[in-house]
């Protein structure tokens, strides 16, 4: 006897699409069935429960593999939970999150990854991996790095930007590249050249041009082309695959086109914000109350860009070109009040972050409203990939037998309006989203056979999320 059915529906992998019922026993998928089938072999009748997926989307529950919960960063700390994030991010279709356990300088890498357990152990509401961020290049943070895969973590993450704070340079790039080599590790880069832009930012800030807005203007594209030049030939060199993460700049997009083109084991992340809010919006957006600070809301590395300039149609255009291969929420939510404040009188002391956990898989499949993408490529972008990225396809990514039942059931004909009082649940008392209008609507969300969220209601409970040890990445040769 079937534990769940969802029929009716059509079935999205990124292979394509199909009308097919999926059964659920216990955590995973046991079977796809033509419509109709159910029905003669008798399973329909006798499954404990059927969701009714007619004229809907069946599709493999999202991977978010970049998310901050609870980072410490410019004397204050994210403000989602791993509770708040996870439930937010069940809310949105996302059944699975690649958080980053911190190292920071001075710091022993087993201490900040032991910490990082305790922060979620017991906490999600779906499953969650961790990538660790190295924030220290030394002789004992490259002998941890050693012990990494066998802890199932598969990935780890180094700062050009943010000196004193996470920064590395190239000779500590080099020798983590190394390292990563040598043990299968994905390398995930920042790509900002920090120094440069803490230059500029004081400029700025001297000359009296302090308002959020300047943020942008400080961490400029050429900033990032640079650094995501340098780190390719650093990778190039060491044979490391690379992976950037959080990628805003057409030319720093183009550098990941021209490397890839000669050959290059380099992949590209963007993010929603990316692809929808820019420059022109943070500089437009002044209210009585907020004044020229409620550009705050949208201050985040790397920063906003031009619209004017094209550089959201390009991330558009490399989504669909493969120059790009993910986008992940780079979720890193800050309040106004408390938070984004400590910035007010100087943006270099804005917290950076923006926070879409929930929003990424409707966000997402406004490309396929737009005509943008198409529904293979959305579910391809937002859960295939990261799995297959992140060591976790087969279990994750894909609605076939033998995977977890991680399942969304989406409303092409639904409606979703983002804002706080609306959809909202993240930890944050504003959305960089505010006001956004979402053709398209998460009705059901299912993670390992459980249901967390159905009729605009959450079923959930912290502690259903498991930490997910990874294989290496799929594109490792
Ligand atoms: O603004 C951002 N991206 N905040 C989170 C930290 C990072 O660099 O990913
Ligand atoms: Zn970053
Ligand atoms: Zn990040």
């Amino acid at each position: 006897m079937a534990d769940l059915i969802i029929k009716g529906g059509t079935v999205v992998n990124a292979t394509g699409t199909a009308e097919a019922d999926v059964v659920i026993d216990g955590e995973r998928i046991s079977a796809l069935l033509a419509p109709g089938v159910a029905d003669s072999i008798g399973i329909d009748g006798n499954a404990s429960r059927v969701i009714d997926a007619t004229g809907k989307y069946v599709i493999p529950g999202g991977i978010d593999a970049h998310t901050h919960m609870q980072l410490p960063f410019g004397g204050t700390q994210a403000s989602d939970t791993f509770e708040t994030g996870t439930t937010a991010a069940a809310w949105g279709g996302t059944t699975s999150i690649i958080d980053f356990a911190v190292q920071k300088y001075g710091e022993r890498v087993e201490d900040g990854l032991g910490h990082w357990h305790e922060l979620a152990d017991g906490n999600c509401a779906i499953d969650y991996g961790f990538h660790q961020i190295i924030g220290g290049v030394d002789e004992e943070s490259l002998k941890a790095m050693e012990t990494l895969v066998d802890e199932g973590i598969t990935s780890y993450k180094l700062f050009m930007a943010y000196p004193g704070v996470f920064y590395s340079d190239d000779a500590q790039i080099l020798r983590a590249m190394q390292k990563a080599r040598e043990r299968g590790l994905l390398t995930m880069m920042h790509a900002e050249n920090g120094p440069a832009i803490d230059v500029l930012a004081a400029q700025l800030a001297e000359s009296g041009k302090t308002a959020p807005y300047f943020h942008g203007i400080a961490r400029a594209w050429q900033m990032e082309e640079e650094a995501t030049h340098r780190a390719i030939m650093l990778s190039d060199l060491t044979e490391a695959p690379l992976y950037i993460v959080h990628m805003s700049a057409k030319q720093a997009v183009e550098q990941v086109a021209w490397a890839r083109d000669k050959g290059k084991n380099v992949f590209g992340e963007t993010c929603p914000q990316y692809l929808y809010l820019s420059l022109e919006k943070q500089l437009g957006a002044r209210s009585e109350e907020w004044g020229d600070f409620e550009g705050a809301k949208w201050v985040c590395s790397t920063p906003l860009r031009s619209e004017e300039e094209g550089h959201l149609e390009a991330m558009w255009q490399g989504l669909r070109t493969n120059d790009l291969q993910m986008v992940s929420t780079d979720h890193c939510p800050f309040c106004m009040k408390d938070q984004k404040e400590l910035g007010r009188n100087d943006f270099r002391a804005i917290p950076n972050g923006i926070g879409s956990i929930e929003h990424r898989v409707d966000l997402l499949y406004q490309g396929v409203v737009d005509g943008r993408i198409s529904l293979p490529r959305w579910v391809e972008l937002i859960s295939t990939t990261p799995a297959r990225m992140f060591g976790l396809y087969g279990r994750k990514g894909v609605i076939q037998p033998g995977a977890d039942a991680d399942i969304v059931v989406y409303d092409p004909n639904g409606h979703t309006s983002i804002g706080v009082g609306k959809t909202h649940h993240m930890n944050m008392d504003h959305s960089a989203w505010e006001g956004f209008e979402i053709d398209g609507h998460v009705d059901v969300t299912i993670s390992r056979g459980t249901v967390l969220v159905e009729d605009g209601r959450f079923t959930g409970t912290k502690g259903h999320g498991r930490f997910l040890k990874r294989d290496l990445t799929q594109y490792l040769v």
